[in-house]
């Protein structure tokens, strides 16, 4: 795997990362940490993870494996700010909790220093203020040494980058978002962001799941136990998401491009994503040794220009202003110059 720059900082990151949700979950303990030193073995170097996946059992996992690593040879991604017990201060990014799961996340992580710390969602309640003073602090202090975003909109990632430049802060540096072929809204206005200030993209869900694997072919409402559908007690939430027809046209593009270039779907669709503006590293999510195979697999090579614009034909998003192309000529046109 080759290395990106993770934005304007100076920490290079490998182009997929490996993400650790399931750990603790469908992925045992001994899988996981096969994962993660074979992962390590194929040159990868950014692991994500959340204080939440698996209710922590995510971070303690991956603990008990660090505590055998070279910790400078990986970029330790984390997140804080859903619930964590019941109390009503258990959740949020106030100063008084993003300091107690910060502490609680180096313990589970058996480490003195986060490399990555991502507020996970937006926190309507807390000033950005105490939030983005609070990772600054943390920064200052060690206990972690980059601070990153995951699901703001564009404007609540500028408006806590144009407080921290006010204030002499330390910025964030990257964005996780859900994109893949078939979440392209990310595209209208956090791509675009992202571009203009130089911070690194991290695609959450790659995949969309598994759906874009190609491996549901009887249909997201069939899906077999062992998937993630059919292991999901809301298998109605998938069925609704993938059972129409863009989904449909997606799938069947990615296949299609998948036989005419002797790859597999899964690599296909990640290989589309790798060539997307802004794109850093996406966060790969795997059950199995050979799924992480083959989707470290969707590196060191490249799609033909005509394959990427078939499948970014087949994924195009229905958009009305201002994201169509009339708004776009106005942003664009230079007519007072000509
Ligand atoms: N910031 C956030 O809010 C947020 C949200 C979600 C995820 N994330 C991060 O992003 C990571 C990835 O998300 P994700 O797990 O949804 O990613 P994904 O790549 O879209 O889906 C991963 C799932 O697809 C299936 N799969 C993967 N490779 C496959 C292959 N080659 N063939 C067939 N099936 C395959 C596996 O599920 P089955 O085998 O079980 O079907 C796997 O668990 C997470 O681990 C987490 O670190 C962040």
């Amino acid at each position: 795997m080759k290395l990106r720059k993770l934005g304007r900082s100076g920490v290079l990151v490998s182009e997929l990362g490996l993400g650790t949700m399931t750990f603790g979950g469908p992925v045992d303990e001994a899988t996981s940490h096969r994962l993660l030193d074979q992962f390590v073995g194929e040159g990868g170097n950014l692991v994500d993870t959340s204080n939440v996946y698996a209710s922590g059992r995510s971070e303690e996992i991956i603990g008990r494996w660090l505590s055998r690593q070279d910790r400078s040879r990986v970029v330790l991604a984390t997140k804080a700010r859903f619930r964590t017990a019941d109390g009503a201060n258990d959740l949020g990014l106030s100063r008084k909790h993003l300091l107690h799961a910060v502490r609680e996340s180096l313990r589970r992580l058996q480490t003195d220093y986060l490399d990555l710390l991502q507020v996970h969602a937006w926190d309507p309640l807390t000033p950005l203020e105490e939030t983005f003073g609070t990772l600054h602090r943390l920064t200052e202090d060690g206990a972690i040494r980059y601070v990153g975003v995951s699901n703001y909109r564009a404007w609540q990632f500028e408006r806590a980058l144009q407080l921290c430049r006010a204030r002499g802060w330390h910025e964030p540096v990257s964005l996780q978002p859900q994109y893949s072929l078939v979440a392209r809204a990310t595209e209208f206005e956090l791509v675009p962001m992202c571009l203009a200030e130089n911070i690194a993209l991290l695609p959450w869900s790659p995949l969309a799941g598994g759906f874009l694997s190609g491996k549901y072919r009887q249909g997201v409402r069939s899906s077999p136990a062992g998937t993630r559908f059919g292991d999901s007690k809301d298998l109605e939430f998938y069925a609704k998401r993938f059972e129409n027809e863009r989904a449909a046209r997606i799938v069947d593009a990615v296949r299609n491009v998948a036989s005419e270039a002797g790859r597999a779907p899964s690599q296909v669709a990640l290989n589309w994503l790798l060539a997307r503006p802004a794109v850093t590293s996406p966060i790969l999510g795997v059950r199995t040794p050979d799924q992480l195979t083959e989707n470290v697999g969707a590196t060191g090579w490249s799609l033909t220009e005509a394959q990427l614009a078939a499948l970014s034909r087949a994924s195009e998003l229905d958009v009305t202003y201002p994201y169509d192309q009339r708004a776009e000529d106005q942003q664009t046109s230079d007519r007072r110059l000509e």
